[in-house]
């Protein structure tokens, strides 16, 4: 999608930058006028941001007093208010949000960029070192400028205005992370949220990143990206509660639960119930890459999904040609992915926390270490394949392809925006197309 159409539909003013005063409309507004003339959508009830309102309700009561088969549709479905709630604080992006999860080096500024431009909502991953987001916000901050400046309209950015956001987010890794460098990043360049994942303390961890970054950047707001329903309630009873949830199914590529993950299928729809009246939206991740997958997480009271592996195949993905092309290539995630800490250990990563494993595509390196080859020997022919370049990779490569289990439904490298236009019209489509069951 060029970025003229994006500005055509959404604003007069191009690139719909945010401001400081959309946070506070989530809270607060019944409705309120973005930067560049975009109105707000006008919300029909009263919005709560989690963390206000969680000081008075869902500590007490996290579990909803109407529990079982008497909730009411609305209770159920919690789909659309939870939309309105975002829609407020991120007026670029179109129903249903598509998000392009933060995967690590992979999610660079390009394919964050592109998922935002496409209306969808673009994380850019952990860096290889804690310096390189402010690196890679630097680049998105340049490419929303040129966006911006090329359609005309004035420019947002870190460097334009002191209270604009930019609109793509940043994810962080908690366990190895370096909060004082990822703090320093996002209060200079105030991305729309930051997604935070893994804490190797569980919610104290997550406490205290959460209150640092809200220091750093008042109007940037907290995604927490969570696969219990433990790790969803500790995170709606703290004292710092998110302001969205991602809900992680087993389903996920790269690092998820290591042996207590499900399907979001069943996990989403729980966790929605416990949180009931919490106000914080629900995202789901895990499995998603087409418009089948949201039409479903939407069914059980998304607001939208959360994609990652869909994006590996992407053209802006920063990912070897190898890694990609396999990607593509595999099907049957059930059959040929799986969730071990082999690749992590192969490649000289420890210290994950235990909680936490990866899924990846398998290939020589799994098989053998099956057979029972010892680790040395699977380190020495890991390292010779790597040496080779892309032949690492693929069946008879030896190196980690995380990626989730919808790798057989992936089956071509698509510009991001035009993954995210596609995938958001299925969905609508199906979506649509259901409501005949009713005639
Ligand atoms: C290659 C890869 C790297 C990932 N790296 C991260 C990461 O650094 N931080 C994070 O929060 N999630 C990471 N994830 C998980 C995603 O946030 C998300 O949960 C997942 O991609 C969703 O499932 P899907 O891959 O089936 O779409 C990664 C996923 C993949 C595939």
């Amino acid at each position: 999608m060029r970025f003229s159409r994006l500005s055509s539909t959404k604003s007069q003013g191009g690139w719909p930058s945010v401001r400081g005063n959309c946070r506070r409309a989530l809270s607060t507004h019944a409705g309120c006028t973005c930067s560049y003339g975009m109105p707000f959508p006008l919300l029909r009830q009263r919005p709560v941001s989690g963390a206000r309102f969680l000081s008075t309700s869902l500590v007490a009561h996290h579990r909803p007093n109407n529990t079982g088969p008497f909730r009411t549709m609305e209770d159920k479905l919690q789909s659309l208010a939870f939309r309105e709630r975002l829609a407020a604080a991120y007026p670029w992006t179109k129903a249903p949000l598509i998000v392009g999860a933060p995967m690590r080096v992979m999610s660079g500024p390009e394919l964050a960029v592109a998922v935002s431009r496409a209306g969808g909502f673009g994380f850019i991953g952990p860096g290889l070192t804690p310096q390189a987001t402010a690196a890679d916000l630097e680049t998105a901050a340049g490419l929303i400028a040129a966006a911006t400046a090329a359609s005309g309209a004035p420019q947002a950015g870190p460097h334009s205005s002191s209270s604009a956001l930019l609109p793509v987010g940043v994810g962080f890794q908690l366990w190895n992370g370096d909060l004082g460098i990822s703090a320093s990043a996002v209060a200079r360049y105030r991305p729309a949220a930051v997604w935070l994942f893994a804490p190797a303390n569980g919610q104290p961890d997550v406490d205290r990143w959460t209150t640092r970054l809200r220091e750093a950047a008042p109007e940037t707001r907290i995604w927490l990206q969570i696969g219990t329903l433990r790790e969803a309630l500790d995170a709606v009873r703290s004292a710092s509660p998110p302001d969205v949830l991602v809900v992680q199914g087993a389903e996920a590529g790269g690092h998820g639960r290591a042996s207590d993950g499900i399907g979001f299928i069943t996990l989403l729809p729980e966790i929605a119930d416990a949180t009931q009246g919490s106000g914080i939206p629900l995202v789901a991740a895990g499995g998603v890459v087409d418009g089948r997958g949201v039409a479903a997480a939407l069914g059980v009271g998304a607001a939208g999904v959360a994609m990652g592996t869909r994006f590996l195949a992407s053209r802006e993905a920063r990912i070897k040609k190898g890694y990609q092309d396999e990607v593509v290539r595999a099907t049957d995630g059930g059959g040929n992915t799986v969730r071990t800490q082999l690749y992590n250990h192969l490649r000289g990563t420890f210290g994950w926390p235990e909680q936490f494993s990866p899924r990846t595509i398998i290939n020589r390196s799994w098989v053998e270490h099956q057979a029972g080859t010892a680790m040395e020997d699977l380190k020495k022919r890991h390292d010779e394949a790597v040496a080779k370049g892309d032949a690492a990779w693929g069946p008879e490569g030896r190196t980690a392809t995380y990626a989730g289990t919808g790798v057989g439904l992936i089956r071509s490298v698509e510009p991001a925006g035009e993954i995210v236009e596609g995938v958001r019209s299925e969905a609508l489509g199906i979506v649509r197309r259901l409501s005949g069951l009713s005639h």
